[in-house]
């Protein structure tokens, strides 16, 4: 079978980038933040995304691209039969997991984009508040809203990797950075403002704690895609001539730049209307509407406009994402066990509605749905970003690291010696030792053993 391919440089940048940028920027991000304390935690997540993130991303890029195959089968082709496979399969099953409680977000916001268009969310922060909650433990609308996201993503994933994923992700992803622009202008403009802007620029490492360290760990391999071989897919549609260390470099700085917008754009607005910057899941819900309305408050009809615009590329940024958490499961579907595209579409669709049910549900009208004194949804999410990504990341640097052959790696890095491979050395190194070695060392903290 012709495997599809991008078509354009840009739309190879946008497309993976694409991936990057999604809730976990603009949702995660900030309230993570929030919960850690605020710049403390930002300054270990960039260094997470530049000492671990960047070179975990490359990884994934030479595994993708030199295997041409689906997560599993890249795996198993570069390694000769070792287990490896096994990351493989680990990636898809964290992917379609993540999808399923990522699902119920984006539900959450096309909520919102619907709320926004009939002007549901007017009133003062009490009631933007009350709405939130009255939304989320409505027994059916949540759950609707997020499979209907599952839905979605299905009908752009069958389509194929060219006209689909591409092709949005050209369009929308820079409407969506100049929106961000625009409403962190308008956020920080607020009243009292200035007191979200010192909780994200002024650290306080008395709050350091193991705790923080894993999940700004977890968090900057959740927003860069990594650890789930979603990467590694991707980059078995790049090119010959696609320079992998420059583009990871790109989309690392894109993705960090909108993650750190979407907290200048929360902070100072929640700072404002008197919002706890660590409200939870709940943060970006219960505070931007007030962004909305009182930053524009002169100009009604702008302060319609925008969120309406916000919510509309919200869910395309989160659809962009959830579309390649939903590709990498169908890619080994239809490869391994040569099925058709919609077919193999079906059952990641299924596998991750029913998460998505179930997800939905325990942060809503069943709270009694627990696992481990966490409603199911915050139990998937801690699971995945804190555990199962960071162990895929550090398994994929040591596979390339140490088991596929060094000159593989090599011509990979450097396009059979057409870029430079001045940074080679580094990156080897990085992968070898400074990778597994930080990511056990958080693991082995955690769990208070060093
Ligand atoms: N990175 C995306 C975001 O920030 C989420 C995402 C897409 C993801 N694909 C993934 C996370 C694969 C982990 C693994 O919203």
């Amino acid at each position: 079978m012709e495997r599809g391919s991008f078509g354009s440089k840009v739309g190879i940048v946008l497309a993976t980038a694409g991936s990057a940028v999604g809730l976990g920027n603009v949702w995660r991000f900030p309230y993570m933040t929030g919960e850690n304390g605020g710049a403390a935690f930002i300054l270990i997540y960039i260094g997470c995304i530049l000492i671990l993130g960047l070179p975990g991303m490359v990884s994934e890029f030479i595994i993708g691209r030199h295997a041409q195959a689906n997560a599993a089968r890249a795996y198993d082709k570069l390694s000769g039969g070792r287990p490896w496979k096994l990351v493989g399969y680990l990636g898809i099953l964290t992917a379609t997991i993540i999808l399923g409680f990522y699902a119920v977000v984006a539900g959450w916001c096309l909520q919102y984009l619907y709320a926004s268009v009939v002007g549901q969310l007017s009133g003062d922060a009490e009631y933007v508040k009350n709405y939130f909650v009255s939304f989320s433990s409505d027994a059916l609308k949540p759950v609707l809203w997020g499979v209907g996201f599952v839905l979605l993503t299905h009908l752009v994933v069958v389509r194929g990797v060219r006209s689909g994923i591409e092709k949005a992700s050209k369009l929308l992803m820079p409407i969506l950075f100049i929106l961000l622009v625009i409403i962190v202008i308008a956020s920080c403009m607020l009243p009292g403002a200035i007191e979200g802007v010192r909780f994200l620029l002024m650290p306080d490492f008395s709050k350091v704690s193991s705790k923080m360290l894993l999940e700004a760990l977890g968090q900057a391999f959740f927003s860069l895609s990594l650890g789930t071989a979603v990467l590694c897919t991707y980059a078995s549609y790049f090119t010959k001539e696609t320079n992998l260390l420059n583009s990871a470099g790109q989309i690392v700085v894109l993705d960090t730049a909108i993650a750190i917008l979407a907290g200048l754009m929360i902070f100072p607005a929640a700072a404002s209307v008197g919002v706890s910057p660590d409200s939870g899941p709940s943060l970006i819900f219960i505070t931007l509407p007030n962004v909305f309305q009182q930053a524009f408050a002169s100009f009604p009809f702008a302060g319609y406009f925008i969120g309406v615009m916000f919510y509309a590329l919200l869910v395309f940024a989160a659809l962009t994402s959830t579309i390649s958490m939903h590709e990498i499961g169908t890619a080994f579907f239809t490869e391994e066990f040569n099925i058709s595209r919609p077919k193999a579409a079906c059952i990641i669709t299924v596998v991750a509605s029913v998460i998505c049910v179930f997800c939905a549900l325990s942060v809503g009208a069943y709270k009694e749905l627990q696992l481990m004194g966490h409603p199911l949804m915050g139990f998937c999410d801690q699971l995945t970003a804190n555990v199962m990504l960071p162990l895929g990341g550090m398994l994929t640097c040591l596979f390339v690291g140490w088991y596929v052959p060094k000159q593989v790696v090599r011509s990979e890095f450097t396009n059979n010696e057409q870029v430079s491979g001045r940074f080679f050395s580094i990156f080897l190194f990085a992968v070898r030792y400074v990778c597994p070695i930080c990511i056990m060392l958080i693991f082995l903290h955690q769990l208070g053993v060093v």
